[in-house]
């Protein structure tokens, strides 16, 4: 106990030798120079003259990779709003951000002096990197003509002024506590319309709006081809297919960004000053597991109550700590060779995947069709007026759903065991 206390004072006294230290030593400017360099150990930031914004070093708590960032500096957590690395972090000795003398270009390079990162802005007369107010990280010629700017190339986050368009468009982190490019997008289709898609290595499937129904039912149109979207400074999220979205504190003089989280849905958070945390004051998504592919494939979203992934009965997760990765069959034998067996799912589907679609079946039918097809890995039957069928080649994008009048059968193989799990019973005891 003693020992205990001993080290949790030791660490609490270096908790605030280091902050002070830190602080005490970091420096900031308003402008990196042509020529000039900055480095993780030199502590050193660019800031914005009203001190909103900060670009430098950013490493993740735990970690000791960096990464190229700017960050709100009055969020409580920092919270990064661009990485130029985001896929490669460089180490945290010897990696530095430069603008080279010879053509003015802005270079990331790790350790050994390879290059990580670069701007496109070879053969110009770059004189300097400057952070804007807005958050936008621009290089200028002396003349002040802006040659680059980070709000041409988005990571997850959109801030207000920056415009969002045709070629453009915000992608999710992997996982959260990382910057790894994940698989949720945000952009404008070839409908022109804004998207929420899964851009998954297996699949590309839309989310939002909503798939179930047609572009008029979504209030969206594909009429105007122009292709942008912004984040006003009132807090009105819009885009030329008419999507007009407003956060609930809608207002002037409020710090917000529009975000595509890893989980795939599409927030406007504002920072609330007193405290530096965010508040969500708009979201895409109502119901969480209406997210495409959000437990990978094979994985079933449920409400227990509050949102969680489990693996499809018969199947388990490919890397315990991941629901990116998915399950994996517990079982080798094809589904044609084998005697199967049929596991009811109620209020539960895959969305897409369909061999077939047969309305006006019954489940019997439905039953036969996919027993007959080696492809079938599970049926999904909706009592909607009649029945209609639909066979599955693949278990992805699987939710279950409160309004989802029908149930899904899994096919496995008959001398597989499996346990329903208790989710599917609590609506029935
Ligand atoms: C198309 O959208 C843009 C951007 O919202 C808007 O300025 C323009 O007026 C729209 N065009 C038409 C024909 O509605
Ligand atoms: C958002 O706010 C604008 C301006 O006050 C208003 O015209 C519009 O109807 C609002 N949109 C929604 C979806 O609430």
């Amino acid at each position: 106990m003693r020992n205990l206390t001993l080290k949790f004072l030791h660490l609490l006294f270096l908790a605030i030798t280091m902050s002070l230290f830190h602080s005490a030593n970091s420096k900031s400017m308003l402008r990196l120079k042509r020529g000039a360099s900055i480095s993780v150990e030199g502590n050193t930031f660019i800031t914005s003259p009203d001190d909103s914004f900060t670009c430098g070093f950013y490493a993740m708590p735990g970690s000791k990779a960096y990464w190229f960032a700017i960050w709100f500096t009055n969020s409580k957590d920092k919270t990064v709003v661009w990485t130029a690395n985001r896929d490669r972090p460089v180490n945290s000795q010897g990696s530095r951000i430069s603008i080279q003398g010879a053509d003015g270009t802005m270079v990331l390079t790790d350790v050994d002096g390879s290059i990580i990162w670069q701007t496109n802005t070879r053969k110009s007369d770059v004189s300097a990197a400057e952070l804007l107010n807005t958050g936008n990280l621009v290089l200028k010629n002396q003349r002040g003509d802006i040659l680059w700017q980070s709000f041409e190339v988005p990571t997850d986050t959109l801030l207000p002024s920056q415009i969002l368009t045709k070629d453009k468009r915000l992608t999710s982190s992997l996982r959260k506590g990382s910057f790894e490019s994940g698989y949720f997008n945000l952009y404008f289709g070839s409908d022109n319309v804004l998207w929420l898609i899964n851009d998954s290595p297996e699949t590309s499937s839309l989310y939002w709006p909503n798939p179930d129904f047609d572009i008029h039912t979504n209030k969206r149109t594909n009429y105007n081809s122009s292709r942008i979207a912004f984040l006003d400074d009132m807090g009105m999220f819009r885009s030329s297919d008419k999507l007009q979205a407003n956060a609930s504190d809608k207002g002037f003089g409020i710090k917000r960004r529009l975000t595509i989280d890893h989980d795939g849905n599409l927030r406007i958070y504002s920072l609330i000053i007193s405290t530096g945390l965010w508040m969500i004051t708009w979201q895409a998504i109502s119901q969480p597991c209406k997210v495409h592919g959000v437990c990978g494939t094979n994985g079933i979203c449920v409400y227990a109550p509050t949102p969680k992934c489990i693996c499809t009965p018969g199947y388990e997760m490919n890397d315990p700590s991941d629901w990116i990765a998915g399950c994996k069959p517990t079982f080798k034998e094809a589904l044609l060779s084998s005697p199967v067996k049929f596991l009811e799912l109620s209020q539960t589907d895959y969305f897409g995947s369909d061999l077939y679609y047969k309305p006006d079946f019954t489940l019997e039918a439905c039953r036969e069709l996919c027993l007959g097809d080696s492809r079938c890995k599970a049926f999904a039957y909706k009592t909607w007026g009649s029945g209609h069928c639909y066979v599955k080649s693949d278990l992805f994008n699987g939710y279950m759903s409160p309004d989802f009048p029908g149930s899904v059968y899994i096919k496995l193989p008959r001398r597989v065991q499996v346990s329903k799990p208790s989710i599917w019973f609590q609506h029935y005891v």
